[in-house]
């Protein structure tokens, strides 16, 4: 299933992030496409927001793998962008312990970790279409994430 959605500003990505958390369960994996400053880690703060984590979600980058761990549901934020020339093995950053336990992982820049992204996963491609527009085109073969899709009001394309 494919929706596309537009948001007009941050506070309007951040308020569809905590929407699409009510929709999270252990083991969601959700994926992040788009260039620097699209709004990945944007929509992230408001997923973390919706989960009722109350510290402040900011960029993993010299991190790769920052937790945040909370009554609900914890929140994995991975950020691959620095694993682009790692080993295979050195990409292994334990994804599977994620979603086998009680957390949701959000992964920005997977394109640098394909191999280790699970079947039963969503990806939100989003693309800049000029100052504080957003096109946000949410994908998953997976029908665990249908009821998410369909909550968001989007357009569906396929
Ligand atoms: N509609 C919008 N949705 C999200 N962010 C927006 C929007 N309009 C403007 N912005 C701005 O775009 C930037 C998005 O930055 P963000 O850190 O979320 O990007 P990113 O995709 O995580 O980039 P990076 O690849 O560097 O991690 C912020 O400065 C935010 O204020
Ligand atoms: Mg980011």
């Amino acid at each position: 299933m494919t929706i596309e959605i537009e948001t007009n500003s941050k506070e309007e990505t951040i308020e569809l992030g905590k929407k699409i958390s009510k929709f999270l369960f252990p083991g969601s994996v959700i994926t992040l496409n788009g260039d620097l400053g699209a709004g990945k880690t944007t929509i992230t703060k408001g997923i973390g927001k919706g989960l009722g984590i109350e510290e402040e979600i900011n960029s993993p980058t010299f991190n790769i793998l920052k937790c945040y761990f909370n009554d609900k549901l914890n929140l994995f934020h991975i950020d691959a962008y620095r694993l682009e020339d790692v080993s295979d093995e050195g990409k292994n950053i334990g994804l599977e312990e994620v979603i086998e336990g009680n957390g949701v992982a959000i992964i920005e820049w997977p394109q640098f970790i394909e191999e280790m992204i699970p079947f039963s996963s969503m990806n939100i491609e989003i693309h800049s279409l000029g100052d504080n527009k957003r096109q946000l085109i949410f994908s998953s073969l997976s029908p665990k994430y249908y009821a998410l899709m369909e909550s968001i009001g989007g357009k569906r394309s396929a």
